[in-house]
């Protein structure tokens, strides 16, 4: 098919009213890192296997590959420091631990997130404070000010699906008001934000390595610091207070603090041989390929539907391209158009679980995980902060209209062919109540 030929499919019977659906064979499942899985992983952890090296601090050898993969992404990413983790949540809480972050201390989260983003100042002591989102679901600068308050730390900003909102306004506001600013990369490993890369721009970054992720290793994770103290706090965290050689060479051989309680989120040298062959193919083999996946579908999209809207980012360059989201402008249209689209055979929906969080039974019922213990925020009961969708409220209105489709690189051009045109043959064959 050429770029054209989807042009008579416009006018077809929708399949969703018995017509023939554009599309007969499914889409590539729309895993990401995963699906690019092959030699060059194998190579690596049969080196592991076969130096019987699983450990990454020691063994009958010189275990690397976790050491390799910190030093590359440090590189990849250009900031100082790098951790590699058990999981994508650990690095939030050596975040938190790095940034000192604890008892009395707020941190603000877009209520447009992930459990984790919520649960790592709460596992530390600290209040979560929710701050609305922006009309692409991403942190908006305006409320995330009006939620400061004098017992704010930091300002979390997720880099939702790819893509930054308003970094350079975050950024702005965080220094003005002192308060460290932690990249949540987790759905974003690779996109940029004005030339420089995602995670290098906050005090710290964090990144998560599960299945669904741009790069992945099933589950892992990497924590990114620019200031040697507070990686070095987030080290003797991720390892129950250590700060082993391979780790401590990062820092110049000697410590800049003295032990404390830490939890144990080391990552093993099986995940670091993934991650590190992953990371080696990051842009050649899924971001570069997605992106233009992205740009063609963005431009053929544009072209064959007049008045459709995109969601809006504060990098369109950057974006690594992984979901694309349509704002249907009313949440009536965005629901029609997910059941149109999906009987025409396209899978609708993004490759990432965050929800609004102020709808979670664990932030409504106000306590932490164990049912003794007090509301969240030992240092400051909680009681002066509410939780309350009203909060909130761009929330509820960009997640019912804004829709998607998930690009993954085992799609094709065809296959985007085929996603375009039945894009255009719905949305050109909307109901007549929904056309402006
Ligand atoms: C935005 C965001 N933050 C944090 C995480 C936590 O990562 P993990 O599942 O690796 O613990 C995820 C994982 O889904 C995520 O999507």
């Amino acid at each position: 098919m050429t770029t054209t030929a989807h042009a008579p499919l416009a006018l077809a019977p929708l399949a969703i009213a018995g017509g023939q659906p554009v599309r007969a064979k499914p889409l590539p499942a729309a895993y990401l890192g995963t699906s690019v899985m092959g030699d060059e992983e194998l190579a690596l952890l049969t080196e592991v296997v076969r130096n019987k090296l699983p450990f990454r601090e020691y063994g009958d050898g010189t275990p690397h590959m976790v050491k390799d993969f910190e030093r590359e992404a440090a590189g990849y990413f250009g900031v100082a420091h790098a951790l590699a983790t058990a999981t994508g949540s650990g690095s939030f809480y050596c975040a938190m631990a790095g940034l000192g972050v604890g008892p009395g201390d707020e941190v603000i989260i877009p209520a447009w997130g992930w459990h984790t983003d919520f649960l790592a100042p709460v596992l530390l002591g600290a209040t979560p404070v929710f701050a609305d989102i922006d009309g692409g679901f991403n942190l908006d600068p305006a409320d995330f000010e009006r939620k400061i308050t004098p017992r704010t730390k930091a300002v979390v900003m997720i880099h939702y699906q790819g893509a930054a909102g308003d970094l350079a306004r975050v950024l702005e506001i965080a220094k003005k008001h002192n308060l460290k600013v932690v990249e949540d990369v987790a759905q974003a490993a690779g996109g940029s934000y004005r030339g420089q890369k995602l995670g290098s721009w906050g005090d710290v970054a964090c990144f998560s390595f599960q299945q669904n992720k741009i790069l992945s290793t099933g589950d892992g994770g990497l924590f990114l610091a620019k200031d040697p103290l507070i990686f070095e706090r987030a080290v003797r965290f991720h390892d129950l207070g250590f700060l082993r050689p391979s780790l401590a060479a990062q820092i110049g051989g000697q410590p800049l603090t003295q032990a404390f309680a830490g939890a144990q989120f080391r990552m093993n040298e099986f995940t670091g041989a993934v991650a590190l062959a992953q990371l080696r193919k990051l842009d050649r083999a899924i971001v570069h390929p997605v992106q233009r996946l992205y740009q063609q579908l963005k431009r053929d999209v544009l072209a064959d539907c007049p008045g459709i809207a995109l969601r809006p980012t504060g990098d369109e360059e950057g974006n690594a391209g992984i979901a694309f989201y349509m704002d249907m402008g009313t949440a009536d249209l965005a629901a029609w158009f997910n059941k149109a689209l999906a009987a025409e055979g396209i899978r609708v929906g993004p490759s990432s679980g965050c929800t609004n969080l102020l709808h979670t039974d664990l932030v409504k019922s106000k306590r932490q995980a164990h049912p003794k213990l007090a509301p969240f925020g030992p240092g400051c009961p909680g009681e002066h902060v509410h939780y309350g969708p009203e909060l909130c409220p761009n929330v509820d209105r960009v997640a019912s209209r804004l829709t998607c489709v998930a690009l993954c690189p085992a799609m094709s051009a065809d296959d985007v062919r085929d996603v375009t045109a039945a894009i255009a043959k719905v949305w050109n064959q909307r109901p007549a109540e929904h056309r402006k």
